[in-house]
């Protein structure tokens, strides 16, 4: 798929969240670019999670702007966000266990079609087509991350790291331009975390998704993206490439200074 890459996707300036007297974040700048893996990272408590709730909406912030394709979205609700393809995963695992693989992934879908409620009460034709589509979607995402021939499984019966992919595969299904990923290696081990850096890579050259990735793993993190924005207590630290982030004094000072 091709990616007008460079163009600007996500401007956010001079972003401020506080929550009672914590000041979350302080003066943020960020810009992603179409076709950017974009690593936010940081000692723990820095203010990434809320960074990312800021980008789907789920925080509003107390001051600056949020641009998404040109347009300010800086007080439009999560759903509305979803809509014009901001999309999220969470730091927490969030995988209904009872539902099935395949319906995990339906879920992430649902959103591209529209049918009232009537339609979806009394099985109009509308209904099925749309069911069906979605179906469709949802396995060629499962197939995508390698977890097609467990689409009848219930979901809570997956290995940890399956759940993970699962994840990535429910996000993907709601046809995301931008996808926020909260530490999805966490948990991971080394094989596993190899398989997501591919998934990843390819979610952005196969799929034309740009990423915002929040993670811990310094090792997936100089892999595979660019730029990187180093956030300490709520202010970004600087903004570069892997090495230009991994020889800088007060990110290298900021690590130090973490106990984990
Ligand atoms: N909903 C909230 N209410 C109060 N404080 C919060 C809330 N969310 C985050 N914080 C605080 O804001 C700071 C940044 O948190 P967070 O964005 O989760 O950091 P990170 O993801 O980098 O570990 C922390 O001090 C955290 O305790
Ligand atoms: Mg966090």
């Amino acid at each position: 798929m091709s990616v007008d890459r460079g163009t600007n996707l996500l401007t956010m300036r001079d972003i401020g969240v506080r929550f009672g007297g914590i000041q979350a974040l302080s003066g943020a700048d960020i810009q992603v670019d179409e076709g950017d893996i974009a690593a936010i990272i940081g000692p723990n408590g820095a203010g990434k999670t809320t960074l990312l709730n800021v980008i789907s909406g789920m925080v509003l912030p107390n001051d600056g702007t949020v641009l998404f394709d040109g347009q300010d979205i800086s007080t439009q609700p999560p759903h509305k966000r979803a809509r014009l393809g901001v999309v999220r995963t969470f730091q927490n695992l969030e995988v209904f266990s009872n539902m099935t693989v395949l319906e995990n992934v339906m879920t992430g879908a649902h959103r591209l079609v529209e049918y009232g409620v009537l339609a979806s009460i009394f099985k109009s034709p509308g209904y099925h087509a749309g069911e069906r589509r979605l179906r469709e979607l949802a396995i060629d995402r499962l197939e995508f991350v390698g977890l097609a021939d467990k689409a009848h499984h219930p979901a809570g019966d997956l290995p940890y790291g399956s759940q993970r992919l699962l994840e990535m595969a429910r996000a993907m299904a709601a046809k995301p331009k931008l996808l926020l990923l909260d530490e999805p290696a966490a948990g991971l081990n080394t094989k596993e975390t190899g398989r997501l850096a591919e998934i990843i890579l390819a979610m952005r050259d196969d799929y034309g998704i740009s990423i915002v990735l929040v993670e811990h793993d310094m090792d997936l993190i100089m892999e595979i993206s660019n730029p990187i924005t180093v956030l300490n207590f709520g202010s970004v630290i600087t903004t570069g490439t892997p090495r230009e982030v991994q020889t800088h004094p007060e990110v290298i000072a900021a690590y130090l200074g973490e106990d984990d």
